[in-house]
């Protein structure tokens, strides 16, 4: 029988932790803001967006909203971030992606404060990341170390397939397995003979943004296998980048698309914030 590991679970718990540093914080005199920058009105981000807000305003983080209509200019854009990063009574700073095309997305994450870069997108974070200093680590992949520990599965030792090289998930859990002396592998659409890289994965983390394209071929019997994909299937219902009934028998353990590894994402945001007051 596969353990389905409750991310809904571990992350209401997480908030729930932090829920109570916050009180304490604030018993101490000491207040927390995150600055959520929105740009446009795409479905998907505002209710990414809104979902952000809501878990500030539980555990008690005071989220300021900056909504733009799509054709706010950089300059703009780079003025207000210039304004938050001077700001005292701002913890950290949140622009939602994607932007507009006439916004320089790399520029934009680069003017952020690494003091506030609770995303943990900015060069100087990813950086210290990479070589083990202290910075803000980045939410889905952070979220997903946690998935594995909150559940008592080892990472230590265990060989680790990671399956997509996107800057926000595939790269940075690479390094965050590293980190806790996995032996990782990076795969990704041009790599070879993807089954058989796949199938020697005790925990294989999926990050490839294609619907069900991860079925039983691709899993080892045993494989602990954490989906980050998420999508509409043909009936219009959520799924991930694995097909979950047809890897199920396999698996010793799996998170299930909704309720994995996306509210984890979230938790751990709320996690940076906290972390950016502590100081
Ligand atoms: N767009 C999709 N995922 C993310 C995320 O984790 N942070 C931000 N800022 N934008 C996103």
């Amino acid at each position: 029988m596969a353990f389905i590991i409750d991310g809904k679970a571990i992350s209401a718990k997480i908030k729930d932790e932090l829920k109570e540093e916050v009180a304490a914080l604030k018993a101490a005199g000491r207040e927390i803001a995150l600055a959520v920058i929105q740009v446009g009105s795409d479905p998907a981000s505002s209710v990414y967006v809104n979902n952000k807000k809501k878990a500030c305003a539980y555990i008690g983080i005071e989220s300021l909203s900056y909504e733009f209509a799509e054709d706010i200019t950089q300059e703009e854009l780079l003025e207000l971030i210039a304004e938050l990063n001077g700001r005292e009574d701002v913890n950290g700073i949140l622009v939602q992606l994607p932007l507009p095309k006439h916004i320089n997305e790399e520029l934009v994450i680069n003017a952020i404060s690494p003091e506030k870069d609770v995303d943990g997108f900015h060069p100087a974070s990813v950086g210290a990341m990479c070589i083990g200093q202290p910075g803000f680590l980045s939410c889905t992949p952070a979220g997903i170390i946690q998935l594995l520990k909150r559940s008592n599965i080892e990472i230590e030792g265990k060989n680790c397939v990671v399956i997509g090289r996107s800057n926000i998930v595939g790269k940075p859990m690479a390094l965050l397995l590293l980190r806790e002396n996995g032996t990782v592998t990076i795969a990704h659409s041009r790599t070879k003979d993807l089954k058989a890289v796949a199938k020697a994965a005790d925990i294989l983390i999926v990050a490839i943004g294609k619907p069900k394209f991860i079925n039983s071929e691709y899993v080892k019997d045993g494989a602990v296998v954490i989906d980050v994909g998420i999508h509409r299937d043909e009936n219009n219902k959520l799924c991930g980048d694995v097909d979950y009934d047809d890897v199920i028998e396999k698996v010793s353990a799996i998170t299930p698309v909704p309720g994995g590894v996306g509210p984890m994402t979230i938790a751990m945001l709320m996690n940076n914030c906290v972390e950016s007051a502590r100081g």
